[in-house]
């Protein structure tokens, strides 16, 4: 038999092998990277990912685990030939119990937010993408978003998980004692490791007390400067949920995008910071801006505020397929890296004549820039090539390198990132890598060319990334 019908004779799980039903299995959704053809398995159980795995192992074809594939560094993008294993099935939520609930990898962040604040819970995770985003898939990737400086990343989330090995055994820790200092931390080392060492099937997730009622401001600075000298002053104020900030310019594409003209100046750099009910900081934050530079919504009327942040992403995409880099400076090179950021974009732009509209914002608590590159009005109509995507990339990259920043502060490596892994982690810290991925997947087939450089001279295949570029 082969691997398609082996994989149809799995009970509790479906097979795709018709290209327009496998298209949004193999393409991530800025468009920008594509790989395939690929078969499509979906389990519905832990058994059955199981099964899928070790029938994979035997015929030596690689896995590429899946969630809701609203990654952004082509993690989740197969190489041709390899299957694509969609844990969105499995989306069952277990009862709370010391904390914690056992989520099935394919449940989504807004399924699981909404089970929790069914009981008057948060689980403290929150991105734009939460209605596709899944639980899985936020532990495969170490998932940040708009509340880290509250509750942590993915990480700090979760307390256990059930994954499949790369010969179909099953690792259960879902519900190790709450206290339990034996051996090394095999769940840790799964959080953040895309998919190539094992498949997550259920995440143990730390649930916290809601938010009582939320408060967003938004304040307009006119500079980035101004807007880093006012983050020890919000951060000190209490109830401090999420600090966020967006250049004026993006600001003004979403209010353009949504056709809902911005309540405050577009000019310079906004922050958008939330509250867990407290009104009372917004009498603090008075001192720093004029009152027509500041923007107070409460519970009922916050995602009007927000939206000027959460939509960026969306009306980047609406605008056309860009290059985006995700990279972080200590904060007190913030404001120095977004200059240089600018600067280097505009250098590599003009030395090609292509005109290139950077798009900055991120989360500011932690000094993480969000670079979208989309291309002018003047680029040549269909974008631009990879080449000069990598020579953009590159010229940001170097300078937050520079910086002593990080070339992926939230959205992992992939296969986007993987040529500059070596050039912040160091070439000692990438072989101790490739020892713990040896470790976990002797044969390499779980999720090859993601987070690390495909090692040719190891591998008959040659490169499987490159496929999917
Ligand atoms: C965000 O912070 O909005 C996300 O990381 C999405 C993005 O960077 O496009
Ligand atoms: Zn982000």
């Amino acid at each position: 038999m082969d691997l398609s019908g082996a994989l149809r004779a799995i009970a509790d799980c479906s097979v795709l092998t018709d290209a327009d039903a496998v298209a949004g299995y193999v393409a991530d959704w800025t468009g920008r990277w594509r790989g395939g053809p690929a078969i499509v398995a979906r389990p519905r159980t832990a058994e059955a990912v199981s099964a899928v795995v070790w029938a994979c192992a035997a015929a030596g074809v690689p896995v590429v685990p899946q969630g809701g594939n609203t990654g952004l560094v082509a993690g989740a993008v197969p190489p041709a030939g390899a299957v694509v294993l969609s844990l969105r099935g499995l989306d069952a939520i277990g009862e709370v119990s010391d904390g914690a609930v056992v989520a099935g990898a394919g449940v989504t962040l807004a399924a699981l937010e909404s089970f929790a604040a069914a009981r008057g819970l948060t689980c403290g995770l929150s991105l734009a993408s939460g209605e596709s985003a899944t639980v899985g898939g936020a532990a495969a990737t170490n998932a940040g978003g708009a509340e880290v400086l509250r509750y942590g990343s993915a990480r700090a989330r979760i307390a256990g998980l059930r994954a499949v090995l790369p010969d179909g055994a099953v690792l259960d820790r879902r519900r190790p004692p709450v206290k339990d200092n034996t051996g090394y931390d095999l769940v840790g080392q799964l959080v953040g490791s895309e998919g190539t060492l094992a498949v997550i099937t259920d995440v143990t997730w730390r649930l916290d007390p809601a938010p009582r009622a939320r408060t967003v401001l938004a304040l307009a600075f006119p500079s980035p400067e101004e807007a880093v000298a006012a983050v020890p002053v919000l951060r000190g104020l209490p109830g401090l949920l999420a600090l966020e900030w967006s250049d004026g310019a993006a600001v003004a594409r979403v209010a353009a995008h949504l056709d809902a003209p911005a309540p405050l100046p577009t000019d310079g750099c906004w922050v958008f910071a939330e509250f867990d009910g407290a009104p009372e900081a917004a009498g603090v934050v008075a001192g720093l801006l004029p009152d027509d530079r500041i923007a107070v919504a409460g519970p009922e009327d916050r995602t009007r505020l927000w939206r000027y942040r959460s939509r960026t992403t969306e009306a980047v995409g609406a605008a056309g397929v860009p290059v985006k880099l995700d990279v972080g400076v200590p904060l007190a090179a913030f404001a120095a890296a977004r200059e240089a950021v600018v600067r280097a974009v505009r250098e590599v732009a003009d030395s090609a004549g292509i005109a290139m509209e950077p798009v900055l914002f991120g989360h500011l608590a932690e000094g993480n820039l969000h670079v979208n590159l989309l291309p002018g009005p003047s680029a040549p109509e269909r974008g631009f090539s990879e080449e000069f995507a990598e020579r953009l990339e590159a010229a940001v990259l170097e300078q937050v390198l520079a910086l002593g920043g990080t070339v992926s502060a939230e959205h992992g490596v992939g296969r986007a990132k993987r040529a500059w892994l070596e050039r912040q982690r160091g070439p000692e810290q990438v072989a101790l890598m490739r020892r713990v991925k040896d470790a976990w997947d002797p044969a390499g087939l779980l999720n090859p060319g993601a987070v690390l450089e495909p090692e040719v001279r190891r591998r008959t295949s040659g490169d499987p990334g490159a496929d999917a570029r």
